[in-house]
């Protein structure tokens, strides 16, 4: 290891703490590889700028947090989780006395929420601050309330290789900015010639594979968007025809720790390392000379349609492409093969979009109500999100119970200990209650992915047969998925065999991860007991239905007529339920996807993944959503006023019956008045010389 004092980073080591003992805040721009996020944090522990205090650093990615705090706890001789350590979903690695702990954005907001005050921590370090994830936005807003507040004995540092600096200088009111210039060596970029159809897993496995035969030292990283697409390019290249034998090795969240530690060791043969963005800028994987980029990434957007966050494949910015070009000449010249070409290259975004301003703020508008910020809109951001978009998490969030009057309520508390979007941990919440987690984690899992089956053909005869398989409830759609993904699972999430049956199996597959992650959830929060063995899967009850209508109340859809597709929704909305949905009768249902169609009419809503509900559930789960009245309508057919007592679920109508002996005299006025205003009937003598007469006497 060489001596840590030889980083670029030392060179400013005077700089960086006379600003933080000057003042509290500071933005520190860097280049990868500099020394900010091992050496900094160790600056200010050594410097005494924190007392007895800790100091936390922020990362963006897990693997980033436990990889880092293991090199900072070797280079200071300790073991981690003593001075130093690392604490990210599901994997604690502190202890009472750490003082330097990496932990990720998720768990200093849940710190937060058990201390407003953060009474043990003296800095927080914004590290990787460029990539401007919703919760690092949020977790620098709510420090920055914080110091000016109940501490201002706190530090702030943002760190970045890449900032632009001056706008978040300014939103910390113009505090201190220093700039390192790093020392870096020249790379040589090349493009495609032709834009080329072949899988990016070939085409960069291609690209490895020229590096190899050219003869060119040092290693090679290969950034790929995920999991998946990097055991493809993997598997290429294991069976390229080349002279050398090189070690290829996978980098990505979901690896076992030791299998990730694999990257960074030292290794007699070439490295060929096939990672996601971890390696864009969060970690340094020393020895690199060669880069190739397949130039896009998964990233998080919200999906209006399905009303829930997605991840999408997309071309990454300019700014993260030399990002990525730049890893290839930290230690002396190198090679960049950017896998699209030259033109489209300047069509590329030069900066990422801030989380913030393209994602579902539910689950952030449900966090800052716990820390009684009741106006996201206002509240003191660095860009500020859409206003319609914090206005559509508040509905959401209203309507599955977890604020009333913009209050939280109990069920809004207990949701806020589940990592997940906040429908889904209202179901799960639900689902504690009736016994059937395992059951609604799957679905929560089925929903939030890509769909699991492929399109019908319903002329072909075969794949209807295939797919009556799975449909043996009139209930839900999602039970028909359940079935479906039971097939896959027992089938190993064979290729052939689920696609024979229409099923995706790569989707199968990561809705199993998700679901178990979900499960993972559940029980480290006591909703569901594993080892009791609770919940085995009953595919057919009601609380498995009730628990789907908790998640996606505010689609509730009520059919005009029944065996039709039309229906009406609350808030004045319509909808047609698709032809494929096995709920072709019930008369209420709850659908978990509205799709926007145009059509010769103008715009329609289609509704899909639905599950047939009973009013009397509604009525006894979801009462602060029901108002019931006695309303006069005008009755049509008989020509007459009726009188009827309506229940509705917010404007819906979800049960009405006649009460004529409760008719009201004037409020059969009012409505005779109304009908006829409307055009209902025609009054006998109302003739043409009347109406000129009524004309007259308004004009006057
Ligand atoms: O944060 P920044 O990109 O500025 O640099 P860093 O992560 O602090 O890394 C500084 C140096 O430490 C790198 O150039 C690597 O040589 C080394 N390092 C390492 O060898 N292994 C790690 N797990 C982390 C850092
Ligand atoms: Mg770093």
């Amino acid at each position: 290891m060489p001596a840590p004092t030889s980083l670029p980073i030392w060179k400013i080591h005077d700089d960086i703490l006379g600003t933080l003992q000057a003042g509290n805040r500071l933005v520190l721009v860097a280049p990868t590889g500099s020394g900010k996020t091992t050496q900094v944090p160790q600056m200010l522990l050594d410097a005494g700028i924190v007392g007895d205090k800790m100091i936390v650093v922020l990362q963006p990615r897990r693997v980033a947090a436990r990889t880092v705090a293991t090199r900072v706890a070797s280079e200071r001789a300790g073991k981690l989780g003593a001075e130093v350590g690392y604490q990210i979903r599901f994997d604690n690695s502190t202890s009472p006395g750490t003082r330097i702990a990496f932990v990720t954005e998720g768990i200093l907001l849940r710190w937060l929420q058990d201390d407003r005050t953060l009474a043990n921590v003296g800095a927080v370090v914004f590290d990787e601050f460029h990539e401007r994830n919703l919760l690092s936005d949020v977790a620098l807003a709510l420090v920055k309330d914080l110091q000016r507040s109940e501490r201002p004995d706190l530090h702030m540092l943002v760190m970045s290789a890449t900032l632009d600096a001056e706008p978040v200088a300014a939103y910390l009111d113009q505090c201190s900015i220093l700039i390192s210039e790093g020392q870096s060596y020249p790379v040589e970029v090349d493009y495609l010639r032709l834009p080329d159809q072949r899988p990016i897993t070939v085409q960069a496995a291609d690209a490895v594979e020229r590096i190899l035969n050219d003869n060119a030292p040092g290693d090679i990283l290969v950034f790929m968007p995920g999991r998946g697409e990097i055991n493809g390019t993997l598997d290429v290249l294991r069976g390229m025809r080349t002279q050398e034998n090189a070690a290829c090795i996978p980098l990505h969240g979901g690896l076992e720790p030791k299998e990730q530690d694999r990257a960074f060791a030292s290794n007699p043969l070439r490295k060929i390392v096939v990672a996601t963005n971890v390696a864009e800028t969060s970690i340094t994987i020393d020895g690199i000379r060669h880069v190739v980029d397949s130039g896009v990434a998964r990233v998080a957007r919200y999906d209006a349609e399905r009303g829930i966050g997605t991840l999408t494949l997309e071309p990454i910015s300019r700014a993260s492409a030399d990002q990525r070009k730049g890893r290839a000449g930290r230690t002396a010249t190198g090679s960049c093969h950017r896998l699209w070409t030259e033109g489209g290259h300047r069509n590329r975004e030069e900066r990422n979009t801030p989380e913030i301003q393209r994602s579902d703020l539910a689950e952030v508008v449900l966090l800052l109500h716990s820390l009684g910020i009741r106006e996201a809109t206002t509240f003191d951001w660095l860009d500020k999100p859409d206003v319609q978009a914090v206005e559509r998490a508040e509905f959401l969030l209203t309507m599955l119970g977890a604020l009333l009057d913009a209050d939280l309520t109990d069920i809004g508390r207990q949701m806020l200990r589940l990592p997940m979007h906040p429908r889904y941990s209202r179901m799960l919440i639900e689902a504690s209650q009736r016994d059937c987690v395992p059951d609604v984690a799957l679905c929560a899992a089925l929903a939030s992915g890509r769909d699991l089956l492929t399109r019908l053909d319903r002329e072909d005869a075969e794949s209807a047969i295939t797919r009556e398989m799975f449909e043996d409830s009139e209930e839900s759609d999602f039970i028909t998925l359940m079935r479906a993904f039971d097939f896959a699972k027992s089938n190993r999430f064979s290729f052939d065999r689920c696609r024979s049956h229409g099923i995706n199996a790569q989707v199968a597959r990561q809705v199993d991860d998700t679901y178990k992650q979900i499960l993972n959830s559940a029980q480290q929060q006591r909703l569901y007991d594993h080892d009791a063995g609770s919940g085995s899967p009953a595919k057919n009850n009601h609380a498995l239905l009730r628990c789907l209508m908790t998640g996606f109340i505010d689609q509730l859809a009520k059919r005009r007529e029944s065996g039709k597709p039309d229906c009406d929704l609350s808030e004045q909305r319509e909808g047609q339920l698709v032809r494929e949905s096995v709920v072709q009768d019930a008369e209420f249902f709850v659908a978990a996807n509205l799709h926007q169609v145009s059509s010769r009419g103008g715009q329609r809503t289609l509704l899909s993944l639905a599950t047939a509900v009973q009013p009397a559930w509604i009525a006894e789960m979801f009462p602060q959503h029901l108002s019931s009245g006695l309303e006069h309508v005008f009755d049509g057919g008989n020509k007459r006023v009726a009188a009827m007592k309506l229940v509705r679920f917010r404007d819906l109508i979800i049960e009405q019956k006649a009460q004529q002996n409760d008719l009201d005299p004037r409020a059969s006025g009012r409505c005779l008045a109304e009908a006829h205003d409307n055009g209902a009937f025609e009054l006998e003598r109302m003739d043409h010389k009347l109406k000129q007469f009524i004309a007259r006497v308004n004009l006057l």
